[in-house]
């Protein structure tokens, strides 16, 4: 059985003493690709560089696993993306990075924190936008407490045919069965994560049940949202199978059946055509 991590940040500091043990027990877990997915600039930078310097190391721990990165601005970090934003990202994509860079994001709005102000986050959303279809990527979108916003931006853009017709995926879906029909046809995947395994996740669990199976995405957004029964722990991508079982008791299916059809619509969703 392999499986699909496609929103894990072990970039992040939280893995700097031990990410060759972490990947080791990913590999374990028979978790074999992983995406980075990029907060800020800076972030971007670490994720790439970790991404290919795990692709052209001889040996080490988890090398077996092929890593990809996401680059972009987080909702929360809007405020610092500055006029030179877009840019700066546009940079970083060079003949020797571009195999490794398979998105834009995270990027969107999250109202819940408001870290960023709500206009700002607008703007710097609507750029990666842009962004992402000049380049023809697709994006991880961030959305908590901005449906209404979120869905008004994505449709204006479809309008004036700067949406993609696989646009990306909505990380971590936290909106009702209703709003997740709506971005399923607005072409985009839908991102299961830790949450599905907790108590009060009803509302997941009917987008689980009512979603396509082409249309599922399993993240462990690692290092947070840890799923039970190791909730409390820094979650890690070996934790993803844990998501996929929750997954397959929803659905009424084998384990092995969630772990292969999400495996490869993590690869159509990323166009991943070379995966071995
Ligand atoms: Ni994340």
């Amino acid at each position: 059985m392999q499986w699909f991590d496609s929103h894990a940040h072990i970039q992040d500091s939280a893995f700097a003493s031990d990410l060759g043990t972490v990947l080791e027990r990913a590999l374990a877990a028979g978790v074999t690709r992983i995406i980075l997915p990029a907060s800020d600039h800076i972030d971007s930078q670490r994720a790439l560089s970790l991404a290919v310097r795990h692709r052209t190391q001889k040996t080490g721990a988890g090398r077996a696993i092929r890593l990809w990165t996401s680059i972009g601005c987080h909702p929360h970090e809007a405020s610092k993306y500055g006029s030179d934003g877009t840019e700066r990202l546009r940079r970083m994509i060079t003949p020797a990075s571009r195999p490794f860079i398979v998105a834009i994001g995270e990027t969107g709005l999250d109202y819940h924190y408001d870290h960023s102000p709500r206009h700002v986050q607008r703007e710097v959303f609507r750029q990666q936008l842009d962004l992402a279809y000049a380049l023809n990527l697709p994006l991880i979108i961030h959305e908590r407490e901005a449906t209404a916003d979120c869905l008004e931006i994505l449709r204006q853009q479809a309008a004036t045919g700067r949406l993609h017709a696989s646009p990306g995926v909505f990380h971590c879906f936290s909106g009702s069965p209703e709003t997740a029909v709506i971005v399923r046809k607005m072409g985009f995947f839908i991102g299961i994560d830790g949450p599905v395994t907790y108590k009060n996740a009803r509302k997941t669990l009917d987008v689980v049940h009512q979603c396509p199976p082409d249309r599922l995405l399993l993240e462990t957004d690692s290092p947070y949202l840890t799923p039970v029964p190791k909730r409390g722990q820094r979650n890690e991508p070996a934790n993803l199978p844990l998501i996929g079982q929750k997954v397959a008791e929803i659905r009424g299916v084998p384990q092995a059946e969630i772990a292969r059809l999400t495996f490869d619509n993590a690869c159509r969703a990323f166009r991943l055509t070379d995966v071995d």
